[in-house]
């Protein structure tokens, strides 16, 4: 059997639907924050969420100093938040583009759907990657459309319920 093909990896893993979301932690010069798609649920009881984030991340870096980290949920008027958090601007431009207050300790951007504060639980191998579990501290949530992510692309729901 032919080995996987990268590319193709690539392109089928994108046709997952997702969430957008911003994770967030302190540095000692200020805020840090990624676009992060692979955010996911992890325990009910006790309640801990997970969150996949690439080696070269500077958010891992602060994630894993501060020793805890913010999961904001994004909502579909939140795109250009998406867009500047997936760069690698200099950490200041990137909270120029948002509003933001520090809550219990970690970044959270202003009129997202969702958040979720968590206390880093470990910090596990995933490849190039790294997955990082925690332990929800709070979560708070407001009405609001989610951003989606789908084949590179953000996308709206569909608001007709089956
Ligand atoms: C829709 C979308 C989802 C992404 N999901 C992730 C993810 O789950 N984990 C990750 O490490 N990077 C993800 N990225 C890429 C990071 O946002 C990007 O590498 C960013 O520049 C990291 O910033 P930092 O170095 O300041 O932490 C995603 C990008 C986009 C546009």
């Amino acid at each position: 059997m032919a080995a996987p093909d990268p590319q193709e990896f690539r392109q089928v893993v994108g046709l997952l639907p997702t969430g957008v979301t911003v994770v967030t932690a302190f540095t000692p010069d200020g805020p840090a924050g990624a676009t992060a798609s692979a955010v996911c649920s992890l325990s009910l009881s006790p309640m801990m969420m997970l969150v996949c984030l690439d080696r070269g991340s500077r958010t891992l870096e602060a994630v894993e100093s501060a020793d805890r980290f913010g999961i904001n949920v994004l909502g579909l008027d939140q795109r250009a938040a998406a867009e500047v958090f997936a760069t690698k601007l200099p950490l200041a431009e990137k909270w120029k583009a948002v509003d933001w207050q520090s809550h219990l300790d970690v970044p959270v951007i202003s009129g997202c759907p969702a958040h979720i504060v968590c206390g880093l639980h470990e910090v596990i191998d995933g490849g190039d990657h790294v997955i990082l579990t925690g332990d929800v501290i709070e979560v708070e949530a407001e009405p609001g459309e989610p951003l989606v992510y789908h084949g590179g692309l953000f996308r709206r729901l569909d608001p007709q319920e089956s």
